[in-house]
């Protein structure tokens, strides 16, 4: 039995802040975020809830398939931000989207959400339990900032993306690889409602653990990396990709990037781009690539996905 991405969605919120709004209520610029991060511009859900967006952008993923609401096995949501610490917000989407045969429940996994959200169904449909999951990565990020924090405030946004994994009858195994290291926990966190972090360590990290997860994966799976169509990141900074391209020896163009637009929006972040890729046809029937997760925990992963 194997696992395929068979819908995506995504929903941004409408509202924006550019750097330079940000550079007049705190001491920044545009040259200095955009040179150091990539990012010129991010999108804000206002008064809008991490359920509202996230069932948006999961009812989209289950139109662009076109199964039935009452097909779909399980839901999980990736967040850091849910809209109560219970119920959980896979259950607001369930009942938003009508789902009702679903299980539904969130995960916390930070910027690395959505990785291990599809570990979780690729699993369930590879025992023969499951068959349609839909995972979904959703955050109000700007709940989380302190606005005044020159150092956090200017990385993050708001928004929304889902994918709906399916059986399929391809036979590839070990196509997902997750890490976590708790030992490193203090590095990215979020103290009561403040992102606090060591930028240059989460940027150590990234650069370390991405390229080895990414070799671990086209090993189990006996993938050449030439036959990589793709490189789908955690769009945290234009920086990091860009070093973690250097180190693979892959060309930064076979590492599509959107942070200039919505700047760091965590779990979101993949499925978000995810559904860029695919709406915009860049992702096409046989691609194989790889999606790349990282963040707080630590934590870290890849898989790779045949399309
Ligand atoms: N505007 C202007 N100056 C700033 C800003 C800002 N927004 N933020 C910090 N500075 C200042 C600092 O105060 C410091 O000033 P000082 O030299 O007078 O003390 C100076 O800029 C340099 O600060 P550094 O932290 O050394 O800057 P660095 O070049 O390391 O860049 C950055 C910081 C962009 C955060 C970098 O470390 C990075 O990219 N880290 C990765 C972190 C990340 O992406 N986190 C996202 C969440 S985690 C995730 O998604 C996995």
């Amino acid at each position: 039995m194997g696992v395929r991405i068979i819908g995506t969605g995504a929903f941004i919120p409408p509202k924006t802040v550019t750097n330079d709004d940000l550079a007049k209520t705190v001491d920044t610029s545009d040259e200095w975020i955009s040179s150091r991060t990539g990012i010129h511009n991010r999108h804000i859900a206002d008064n809008m809830t991490t359920s509202y967006m996230a069932s948006k952008a999961g009812k989209m993923a289950v139109a662009d398939c076109g199964i039935d609401v009452l097909d779909i096995d399980m839901i999980i949501v990736a967040t850091s931000s849910p809209d109560y610490p219970f119920p959980s917000t896979a259950a607001l989407v369930q009942r938003e989207i009508g789902a009702l045969r679903a299980a539904c429940f969130d995960i916390s996994v930070a910027c690395t959400g959505f990785i291990y959200a599809y570990s979780i169904a690729d699993a369930y449909i590879r025992a023969g339990i499951y068959k349609n999951v839909l995972i979904i990565g959703a955050e109000v990020m700007s709940q989380h900032l302190d606005w005044s924090d020159r150092s956090v405030c200017v990385l993050f946004g708001d928004g929304a993306g889902a994918a709906v994994i399916s059986s399929d009858k391809s036979d590839t195994v070990g196509t997902v690889t997750i890490h976590s290291d708790g030992s490193q926990a203090d590095v990215l966190r979020c103290n009561k409602d403040n992102i606090v972090m060591d930028g240059r360590e989460v940027f150590t990290f990234a650069v370390r653990t991405v390229p080895q997860v990414i070799m671990e994966v086209l090993q189990n799976t006996g993938t050449d990396i030439n036959d990589v169509t793709m490189f789908i990141l955690h769009q945290a900074n234009r920086r990091i990709i860009e070093a973690i391209a250097k180190k693979l020896k892959v060309d930064i163009t076979r590492f599509p990037m959107n942070l200039s637009e919505y700047g760091n929006t965590s779990a979101a972040s993949i499925p978000i781009l995810l559904d860029e890729l695919k709406k915009n046809g860049r992702i096409k029937a046989g691609d194989k690539t790889i999606i790349s997760g990282f963040g707080a925990g630590l934590s870290w992963g890849a898989i790779l996905v045949e399309w």
